[in-house]
């Protein structure tokens, strides 16, 4: 068995078996677009790859795909070490070849590929749809995973925002986000968060629904960036840097109004640290243990602190 980073006709090929994983409520066509819309991206251009895991014969047995992001580890001096990490995302066996390992061995090679040609390699990161143990195999560790759910808003704010953000906002929306100060952070570039309004763009169109008006606000010092997730009827929190329970307060009825316009059930935002306990103290918010997308974490070097103690916003999901 062999690692392979698909060509495009491969990555189109592997499209056509994921769909049945990742494709409802879409059609195949729809789903082959979306991820060839999503693929021509800028962010997928620049940070994605496909890797199979092939046998002697060429033939696939599972595959995922890696994209780069940023992060940060600080040392006990204080001082930042940028570098690499790597989400992975995508994992699929197809049914007749699934339970013989595959996939735990694709994610042992890919993890020692990037060990071994990222000299800025800090860790890889996934999102599991399938619980730890799989994955745990592969050295990943799992980081507590909880959501806050809160209704959208139907009345008047009763808070006001000092603007809404559009999508040409989000790359100073970023810059105004203060970077935690923790041992190591995954932080977003702009286009990797311009990529989750890319899906929005793809579903509102394949689904014919609106798009919020809004993908963010600021009040004060504040701001939240967002984004639809049509499928679910959902309008999730990307970032959110509040820096009072009043400004998070603000940003989020601001999210609820806008979700409530475009036709969505709820907000959902992961939890944080830094923003829980006023989460926790607004009247109808109700915190949910996440269903899916439990974040986990390999180091590809020493020094990282444990998976449990690194904040994972949504924006850096793929
Ligand atoms: C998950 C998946 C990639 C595993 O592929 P595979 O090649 O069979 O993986 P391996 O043989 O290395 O490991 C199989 C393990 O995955 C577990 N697994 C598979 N699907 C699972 C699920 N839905 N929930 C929990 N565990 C699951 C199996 O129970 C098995 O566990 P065990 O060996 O401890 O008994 C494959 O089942 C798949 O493509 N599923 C659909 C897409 C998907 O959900 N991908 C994961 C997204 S995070």
């Amino acid at each position: 068995m062999h690692l392979v980073v698909a060509n495009e006709a491969q990555k189109v090929e592997r499209d056509r078996h994921t769909y049945a994983a990742w494709g409802s409520p879409l059609t195949v066509e729809q789903f082959l677009q979306r991820e060839l819309r999503l693929r021509a991206h800028p962010w997928s251009q620049a940070h994605m790859r496909t890797w199979l895991l092939c046998d002697d014969s060429g033939r696939v047995l599972t595959s995922c795909e890696t994209f780069r992001t940023g992060s940060v580890l600080r040392g006990a001096d204080g001082q930042e070490s940028p570098g690499d990490s790597f989400i992975i995302a995508s994992v699929f066996t197809e049914p007749a070849l699934r339970g013989h390992g595959y996939a735990t061995r694709l994610m042992d090679l890919v993890a020692a590929e990037l060990e071994r040609t990222e000299p800025q390699a800090h860790a890889a990161v996934l999102y599991s749809d399938v619980g730890a143990r799989l994955y745990g195999r592969s050295g990943y560790q799992e980081a507590p995973a909880w959501d806050w759910h809160l209704p959208v808003l139907s009345s008047l704010a009763t808070r006001q925002v000092d603007s809404l953000l559009e999508d040409a906002d989000v790359p100073a929306a970023l810059e105004r986000m203060r970077r935690p100060e923790v041992p190591f952070f995954l932080w977003p570039d702009a286009p990797q968060v311009d990529w989750h309004l890319e899906r929005e763009r793809i579903y509102a169109e394949l689904l014919r629904r609106p798009r919020p008006r809004a993908c963010g606000a600021v009040v004060g010092a504040s701001t939240a960036l967002w984004a639809m997730v049509a499928r679910l009827g959902e309008l999730v929190v990307l970032m959110l840097d509040a820096r009072s329970e009043d400004d998070a307060a603000a940003l989020l009825e601001a999210a609820r109004a806008q979700a409530h316009k475009a036709g969505l059930a709820k907000v959902v935002l992961w939890e944080e640290p830094g923003t829980m306990p006023w989460v926790a103290r607004l009247p109808d918010a109700s915190r949910e243990a996440r269903d899916g997308s439990l974040p986990m974490l390999r180091p590809l070097r020493a020094g990282l602190p444990a998976a449990a103690d690194i904040h994972f916003p949504r924006a850096l999901w793929a």
